[in-house]
């Protein structure tokens, strides 16, 4: 019997993500370009300055470095801003992607304090916020993708922002999902980009690039982000294979947005007539969500796989165990858009009827 990860690996249809990810988008991504650019190289030249350009506009910020990594990008821009208001404290959700997976990079690097806001299965609101003493910058994660990509209403998360205004924090939004929420907040980008000072997109996730970061904010800040690029690594000689991919990557589905979110909505309504099966939230808010089984690891899995072999279908992704209860995060994109509706409603009884 195949593994689990073998078994999404060979499956021909999968509810999660995009197709299987193949390094063909290297060269779809050549063959898209229209004129033939020298490559960059330490970070200077049309490829990179056109890219870097483009972002800015279309988040409405002065301007945008790329960087190979948003987890490079983000401790350099809080860094900054700790910098900047000489006060090395700052403020994020307490399972904000700096604080779980990043090898406590801020603290160790750069001697930052944390302060946790609110608890870690919910987002934090202004009455967390009022808790706070001084801080340098409050990061705001959009979507907040460990409890399921959820996202605070656009007035509570005007109020908020104005509040960190109003007690002179600076604000960084890690914006690796932001055109995820556009459809929920029915915002353009810049809209979303203007509350905050700095802002980090990622160019793959949904967008489905092969990996990258734009950091965004004024002209003073990005040259500070720059310094400080250096010192965490330097610009690599050549980013064009990243650069060129990720502009590829963000033209093709940049749009795409509301369609996947769509799909993570009907998908969630056939998830939670499920026996023992809930979504986190109950109806998602942008195209992630996870899904919280009532039932073990090893049954799940067993589960699962006798789908796949069945069915061919993957119908969810990677799984864990949080709290006794095992989880998995789902992401709509391409792939999902090609499941038919009667595989998925066969297989997903033969999924019920597994689990008992
Ligand atoms: C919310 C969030 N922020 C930051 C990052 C870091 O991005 P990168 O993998 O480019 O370092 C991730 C990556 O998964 C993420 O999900």
């Amino acid at each position: 019997m195949k593994t689990y990860r073998e078994a999404i690996s060979s499956a021909a249809y999968r509810m999660r993500g995009h197709l299987p990810e193949s390094i063909r988008i290297l060269s779809d991504a050549l063959d898209a370009l229209e004129t033939d650019p020298l490559p960059d190289q330490y970070g200077t030249g049309s490829v990179i300055e056109n890219f870097q350009a483009r972002i800015s506009n279309d988040l409405g910020k002065e301007q945008s470095v790329f960087f190979p990594s948003g987890t490079m990008a983000q401790q350099i821009a809080l860094r900054i801003w700790c910098d900047e208001m000489q006060l090395m404290r700052l403020a994020y959700h307490p399972l904000c992607h700096l604080e779980i997976h990043e090898q406590d990079g801020l603290k160790e690097l750069h001697h930052i304090e944390t302060v946790l806001l609110g608890e870690a299965d919910r987002l934090f609101t202004m009455a967390d916020l009022k808790t706070v003493g001084n801080v340098a910058c409050v990061l705001f994660e959009l979507p907040q993708r460990e409890i399921g990509g959820q996202l605070p209403a656009w007035d509570d998360l005007v109020e908020m922002v104005s509040y960190c205004a109003s007690r002179g924090f600076h604000t960084h939004l890690d914006g690796a999902r932001l055109l995820e929420c556009l459809p929920f907040y029915e915002k353009t980008a810049a809209e979303v980009c203007a509350l905050f000072d700095s802002v980090y997109l990622s160019f793959y996730k949904s967008l489905g690039g092969v990996t990258g970061a734009m950091l965004s904010g004024t002209a003073a800040f990005m040259e500070k982000a720059k310094i400080w690029k250096r010192r965490h690594g330097r610009d690599l000689y050549h980013l064009y294979p990243y650069v060129l991919t990720a502009g590829y990557a963000y033209d093709l589905r940049k749009d795409n947005m509301s369609g996947y979110w769509s799909h993570a909505k009907a998908y969630c309504r056939q998830l939670n007539r499920i026996k023992g099966f809930r979504t986190v939230p109950d109806v998602p808010v942008c195209n992630m969500f996870h899904l919280h089984m009532e039932h073990s690891l090893e049954k799940v899995e067993a589960a699962l796989v006798n789908v796949m072999e069945t069915h061919d279908v993957s119908l969810l992704g990677g799984l864990s165990v949080r709290d006794g209860k095992t989880v998995s995060e789902i992401w709509m994109g391409d792939s999902c858009m090609l499941v038919p509706e009667e595989l998925l409603d066969t297989a997903l009884e033969m999924l019920a009827r597994e689990l008992g």
